[in-house]
């Protein structure tokens, strides 16, 4: 197949299920790095030889150890530049510490913005992300100063939603930084959409209100599922409400200890993530969405 774009795709540990899609669909040539964890945890990475001239897309997928991602990136996008590789575009289809985007608390690290300049002071020509969590940031350009792109799997999610499990369902943001998601997914199916509330008062305890009618089945939809808490407590009200049906579908998966059990007894019934993170429910390839931002990009 004719490539799509010059770009050679590399790609981190965790992520070479998507990276390899996307050279699929890019037509492009893959390479992975090599990488080890030290006993003591630091990290060996290795970059691919033949990447001298060459315009480098490193696919560095981020989860549920986020600061070795950070690390992965450092190393690799250092090393790719110092044996000649011509431009590193990184793309990090989660984008750790996109919650943590003010000063909530007075001497709090505002880690967005961090790590955003400590990923620009690598060179990088380019960053590619997914759904990133921006919720008092309007756009990913209020974040980087270099090209940066923020595709949607939601428009995938809705997809596999609607092709397997069929039609009805209302769309549900579980809080208002979900509405973004809800509306992408409603209009992809043709389907309404609802916001819940959230009030968050700890890392797994939040609780959810909204007034809720005639809704038999439910999709509820957000950026992140970390503890689950949110989804479980989005379910909750929804049951009270009469609603039969409950799907959760989510853009990044970290489904840290415990969350699958939570959500699974409140009464969902099936969960559906995308491969941006490495889990048990990526059924979802965000590499479609990846792909065309790199040929956009590509001069
Ligand atoms: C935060 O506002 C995000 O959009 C998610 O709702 C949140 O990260 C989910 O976390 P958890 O699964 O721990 O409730």
């Amino acid at each position: 197949m004719k490539p799509r774009t010059d770009l050679v795709v590399v790609s981190g540990s965790g992520c070479t299920r998507l990276a390899m899609e996307l050279s699929r669909h890019l037509a492009a040539t893959f390479k992975p790095l090599v990488t080890r964890e030290f006993p003591d945890g630091e990290l060996y990475v290795r970059v691919p030889q033949e990447v001298r001239g060459e315009r480098v897309a490193l696919a560095i997928c981020s989860g549920r150890r986020p600061n070795d991602a950070l690390i992965e990136a450092v190393l690799a996008v250092k090393t790719l530049t110092r044996v000649g590789a011509r431009e590193v575009i990184l793309i990090m289809p989660y984008f750790p510490y996109a919650r943590q985007d003010q000063e909530f608390s007075p001497g709090e690290a505002v880690s967005l913005s961090i790590v955003a300049e400590l990923l620009e002071a690598l060179g990088i020509s380019a960053l590619v992300t997914v759904d990133m969590h921006l919720h008092r940031v309007k756009s990913i350009g209020e974040v980087f100063r270099i090209k940066a792109i923020n595709v949607s799997g939601m428009g995938e999610l809705a997809r596999y939603v609607s092709k397997n499990y069929g039609e009805g369902f209302t769309v549900v943001a579980p809080d208002e930084e979900a509405r973004q998601w809800a509306e992408i997914f409603s209009k992809e199916i043709g389907a309404d959409y609802l916001v819940l509330e959230k009030e968050r008062k700890g890392d797994e305890d939040v609780r959810i209100r909204g007034e809720v009618s005639k809704v038999k089945k439910a999709v509820i939809v957000d950026d992140i599922i970390s503890t689950g808490t949110t989804i479980a407590a989005a379910a909750l009200t929804l049951r009270e409400y009469g609603v039969e049906e409950i799907i959760a579908a989510c853009t990044h998966g970290l489904f840290v200890a415990g969350a699958e059990a939570k959500i699974v007894s409140a009464g969902v019934k099936d969960i559906v993530a995308t491969d941006s993170v490495a889990n048990q429910f990526a059924r979802v390839s965000v590499a479609v969405p990846i792909a065309n931002a790199l040929i956009d990009m590509s001069p």
